[in-house]
């Protein structure tokens, strides 16, 4: 079903958004679930640039991306996403197609180590920065972890602040769900 889960809801948009020889972007690499996923979507001709704080994200992901036979299109840094675009080479810099960012704990992992509200929105700022007219990111806020009801609601507030002149900003949640714990936005430049 289309709709059944918040993170197979954001994959169908994302397959829309990146395609073949594009640029993106998995700001919260993580176990490398969306990595891979851009990695496919974007192809041979294609690159895409991941992010996330902790090294043993990186080292999962990159195990992901070999056992899958991925193409060899990524390049993974251990720094935060709010560096993207002082990290990012020059010749991508205002052309990335799709970036993913799903915020909160790494599965699996240290749940100590969160995303949070002051560099989460700057990354949001940095994202903006970097994209390309059209090109789209999508977020999946969770609010079921310590600081996580805060921080999707810092982020929200920080996307319905951006200009309307300046990007496109879009909320889902399941409305007849009141116990659910995720919550999507995207954000399309204009
Ligand atoms: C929910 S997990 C991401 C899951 C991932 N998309 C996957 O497919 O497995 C969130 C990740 O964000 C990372 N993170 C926390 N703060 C960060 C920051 N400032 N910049 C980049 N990544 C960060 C965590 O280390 C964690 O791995």
């Amino acid at each position: 079903m289309f709709i059944s889960h918040t993170v197979s809801f954001v994959k169908a948009v994302m397959g829309q958004v990146a395609g073949p020889g594009d640029i993106a972007v998995d700001a919260t690499v993580g176990n490398g679930i969306d990595t891979l996923f851009l990695s496919q979507q974007v192809g041979p001709e294609g690159k895409v640039f991941g992010f996330d704080i902790q090294q043993n994200a990186l080292d999962n992901a990159r195990q992901r991306l070999a056992s899958q036979g991925a193409p060899d299109n990524v390049t993974l840094h251990l720094a935060g996403h709010e560096r993207m675009a002082e990290v990012l080479p020059d010749e991508v810099r205002c052309a990335v197609g799709a970036v993913m960012f799903n915020f909160g704990y790494l599965p699996g992992g240290d749940e100590t180590v969160i995303t949070r509200p002051e560099t989460s929105c700057a990354a949001i700022d940095a994202a903006l920065s970097v994209m390309r007219r059209g090109g789209v990111a999508s977020m999946v806020l969770y609010t079921g972890h310590p600081g996580g009801a805060e921080e999707a609601e810092a982020i929200e507030a920080h996307c319905a602040a951006i200009p309307m002149d300046r990007a496109r900003v879009m909320q889902c949640c399941m409305t007849n769900h009141p116990g659910a714990q995720t919550r999507v936005l995207l954000v399309e430049k204009r």
